[in-house]
C-alpha cells in the first residue's frame, strides 16, 4: 500500500479548514481500485466541513462523493477491467484522493466523448436528478419543469437532463443576474430571478403553472413553489441549500390536487440493489450520442479544495465544480 495526496477535514469549522495531506491509498480485495483524475464537489460536501451532514464521519477525513479516473485493478466479473475510463461514486466521502477503492456496483465505464472533469461532475447530480424526475416525480412527455438553484450542480443537471426524459419546457430559477447566462448555457427554456418567480411563472404559463417543481433549496419560496404548480403537479424535495426546512399547509395539497414528493437518492440506492446500473443503462446512451450534454464544470486544482468547497457554500459557484486530481 503506498501514499497518496488527499484532501482532509480535520476540524468541523467550515471550508477554510480543508488541508492537502499524505495518506495511505485504500485497498480492498472486492473492489475496484481507481487512479483519480478528477472528483466532484457537492453541496454535502460543505456541509460536512462544518459537521451540518446527516453523515458525520469521525475526523480526519476525505469528502467527496463523486469521482472519475482510470481502473488500476478490479475483481473478477467487476465489469471492468485495467486501463477503463470510469467515473464512480463514493457517495458521501473519500471522493478527494488520488486513489479510490469502490464497490463494482459503484463503478461505470465513461463514454470515450466525455472528460474526466466532466465525468467527474456527472453522477452525483445526474442520477439523483433522473430518480426525482423518472421514478418519484412520473415526469411525462411535454410536461414543464421549474427548478431552483438553476446555477447550481441539481440545477444544472436538471436543465441537461429534463429535456431528454420528456420535458417540453424548462423554467429556471435564479438569486442573481450574474447566474442567468448559466442556466441559459445548461439549457433552461426560460430563466426567471428568484424575487418575483411566482408572478413569472404565472405570465411565463399563461395562468397555468408548471408540472414539476425540483426543489434542491427549500426555505421561504416553498409555499410559492406550491402555488406556482399546475392542476396535478408534483413538487420534488431534493434539499434544503437555503437553510430552512419549510413545513406544508396540507389544505393546499387538497384544494389544488398537488403532490410534494420526497426525493432521496442515496437511501434509495441502498434499499434498491441494481437500481443504479438501471440509471446508467439509460443515461449513458443520452451522454454518448449527445442527446444529453456532459456538464461544463469549473475546475479547481486539488490544492485549492478549500476554496472549490467555500463557493458552494458563499453561493459564487457557478455550474458543477470539479477538482482536477492529476
Ligand atoms: N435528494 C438527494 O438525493 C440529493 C442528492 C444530491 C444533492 N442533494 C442536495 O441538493 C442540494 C443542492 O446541491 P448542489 O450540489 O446542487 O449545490 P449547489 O451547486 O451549491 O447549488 C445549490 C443552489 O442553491 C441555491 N441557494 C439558495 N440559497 C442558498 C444558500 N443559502 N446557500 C447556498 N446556496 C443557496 C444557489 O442558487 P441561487 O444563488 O441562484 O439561489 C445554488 O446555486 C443540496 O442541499 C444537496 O444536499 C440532494
Amino acid at each position: 500500500m503506498g501514499a497518496m495526496r488527499a484532501i482532509q477535514i480535520t476540524r468541523l469549522d467550515g471550508p477554510e479548514a480543508v488541508q492537502l495531506a499524505d495518506i495511505d491509498e485504500p485497498s480492498g480485495d472486492d473492489a475496484v481500485v481507481i487512479d483519480v483524475h478528477a472528483a466532484g464537489v457537492a453541496f454535502p460536501d460543505a456541509l460536512l466541513t462544518r459537521g451540518l451532514y446527516q453523515y458525520k464521519p469521525e475526523v480526519p477525513f476525505t469528502p467527496g462523493a463523486e469521482i472519475a479516473g482510470v481502473v488500476r485493478s478490479a475483481p473478477d466479473g467487476a465489469g471492468v477491467a485495467p486501463g477503463d475510463r470510469v467515473a464512480g461514486l463514493t457517495m458521501l466521502s473519500g471522493g478527494m484522493a488520488e486513489v479510490v477503492a469502490l464497490q463494482p456496483d459503484r463503478v461505470f465505464k465513461l463514454p470515450d466523448a466525455v472528460s474526466f472533469e466532466a465525468g467527474a461532475g456527472i453522477l452525483f447530480n445526474d442520477l439523483t436528478v433522473h430518480f426525482a424526475l423518472r421514478t418519484r416525480g412520473r415526469l411525462t412527455d411535454g410536461e414543464t419543469v421549474l427548478v431552483h438553484g438553476a446555477a447550481g450542480g441539481i440545477g444544472t443537471s436538471t436543465l441537461r437532463l429534463a429535456p431528454a426524459l420528456g420535458a417540453s419546457r424548462t423554467i429556471a430559477v435564479v438569486s442573481t443576474e450574474d447566474k442567468i447566462a448559466v442556466a441559459k448555457a445548461a439549457g433552461a427554456s426560460d430563466v426567471v430571478l428568484a424575487e418575483g418567480f411566482r408572478d413569472a411563472v404565472k405570465t411565463l404559463t399563461d395562468g397555468r403553472g408548471v408540472d414539476i417543481v425540483v426543489d434542491p433549496v427549500g426555505g421561504d419560496r416553498f409555499t410559492d413553489s406550491l402555488r406556482s404548480l399546475a392542476v396535478g403537479g408534483r413538487l420534488l424535495v431534493v434539499g434544503f441549500t437555503g437553510g430552512e426546512i419549510p413545513t406544508v399547509k396540507v389544505n393546499r395539497l387538497l384544494l389544488n390536487n398537488v403532490d410534494v414528493v420526497g426525493a432521496g437518492w442515496g437511501a434509495w440506492t441502498f434499499s434498491h440493489p441494481g437500481y443504479l446500473r438501471e440509471q446508467w443503462a439509460e443515461l449513458e446512451p443520452l451522454l454518448a450520442s449527445g442527446k444529453v450534454v456532459a456538464p461544463q464544470p469549473e475546475v479547481y486544482p486539488l490544492e485549492r479544495a478549500a476554496e472549490a468547497i467555500a463557493s458552494l457554500e458563499n453561493r459564487t459557484a457557478k455550474g458543477k465544480v470539479v477538482l482536477k486530481v492529476r
